[in-house]
């Protein structure tokens, strides 16, 4: 009986660990992962959002107003400048994940 009881709690110990293990990992990696869909960006609109030359920044836009204008790209019915084939590279959720890294960063880049 002893022995049962302990693999019952043994059981419950690790399935509690898996429980919580996704819970915490998705929060730490969460502005990474958004961190990396949006760096494709910066070829174009520089690194950190701050663009040095005549492209539009990114960085410190409002992440609702930036993830409604990919949208609006991305549902062109005629796609005709770069940046509506860019948005359709890209599904709603990345688009609300790009936003949303953008909207962390300062507008001027930092500098
Ligand atoms: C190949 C270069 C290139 C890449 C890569 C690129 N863009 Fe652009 N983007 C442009 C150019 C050029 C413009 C200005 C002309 C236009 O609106 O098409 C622009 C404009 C924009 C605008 C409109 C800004 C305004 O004030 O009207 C937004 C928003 C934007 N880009 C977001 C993004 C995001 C987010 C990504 C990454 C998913 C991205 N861009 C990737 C070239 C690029």
């Amino acid at each position: 009986m002893r022995v049962i009881s302990i693999k019952i709690s043994g059981t419950l110990l690790i399935a509690s660990a898996i429980l919580m293990l996704p819970l915490s990992t998705a929060v730490a990696e969460d502005q990474t992962v958004n961190r990396m869909i949006a760096s494709q960006c910066a070829q174009c609109h520089g690194t950190n959002g701050y663009a040095r030359g005549s492209y539009p920044d990114l960085g410190g836009d409002e992440a609702k107003d930036l993830a409604d204008h990919l949208y609006d790209m991305k549902g062109e019915d005629r796609p005709s400048d770069i940046m509506d084939h860019q948005a359709l590279g890209y599904t709603d959720d990345q688009i609300r994940r790009i936003a949303q890294y953008y909207s962390t960063l300062p507008e001027n880049g930092g500098d």
